[in-house]
């Protein structure tokens, strides 16, 4: 895969294409995908269209209810909280993609860790968590697994979004590297969007 994806936004920015392109580079059919932050289940729902087996952790039940509806495969994610993922049953997961809840730096009062329920949100524990959840997701993952995390650098909120989680993880899993996403439509709210790729 080149340094920089060039991709269609259709409004969203965790697309179905964005997936497919990290799925054909990095798996094969029958591999587990795992999308710890599953949310409308974009991951879990292109992985079972390409013959991988989805796995998906979602925090709100009702998108979890709404990711059900679309799977032929309802068991293929969990309601759980990706922060008691030590707990969990999981089987060995060959390949992980997110695009995690965001947060800013300033004036963010709700938690993303908690799908923004709770008024507890604090950027430098809210890294920590992140980093923690993907400790205890390597003890979980195949030897040559690769780990993606998608996320954007938000300069109107002077947050380096991509590179704090980057920098975060990397205490975690060992970079590898990270690939651009050039989108044909800019958006005002961030600069590059990168994905970032770890292995165990
Ligand atoms: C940006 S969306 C993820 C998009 C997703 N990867 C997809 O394929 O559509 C982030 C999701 O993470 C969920 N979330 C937030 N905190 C969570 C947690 N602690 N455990 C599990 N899910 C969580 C949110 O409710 C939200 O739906």
């Amino acid at each position: 895969m080149r340094g920089v994806l060039h991709l269609r936004a259709g409004g969203d920015t965790f697309t179905p294409e964005l997936v497919e392109a990290f799925l054909a580079e990095y798996t094969r059919p029958g591999d587990v995908v795992f999308d710890p932050f599953a949310g409308f289940g974009t991951t879990l729902i292109v992985a079972e269209r390409m013959g991988r087996r989805p796995l998906g952790l979602e925090i709100l039940p009702d998108r979890v209810e709404f990711v059900r509806s679309r799977l032929n495969d309802p068991a293929a994610i969990q309601c759980a909280d990706a922060r008691t993922l030590d707990r969990l049953d999981l089987p060995r997961i060959d390949f992980s993609i997110t695009s995690p809840p965001y947060m800013t730096r300033d004036d963010h009062p709700q938690n993303p860790l908690s799908g923004y329920q709770t008024l507890d949100g604090d950027y430098e524990a809210y890294l920590a968590d992140l980093a923690e959840i993907y400790r205890h997701l390597r003890g979980q993952l195949a030897p040559d697994a690769k780990v993606v995390i998608n996320a954007a650098n938000l300069h109107l909120h002077k947050t380096r979004l991509a590179w704090d989680i980057g920098q975060a993880v990397s205490k975690v899993l060992t970079y590898e590297r990270d690939i651009v996403i050039d989108w044909d439509e800019p958006k005002e709210w961030f600069t590059n969007d990168y994905c970032l790729v770890f292995t165990p």
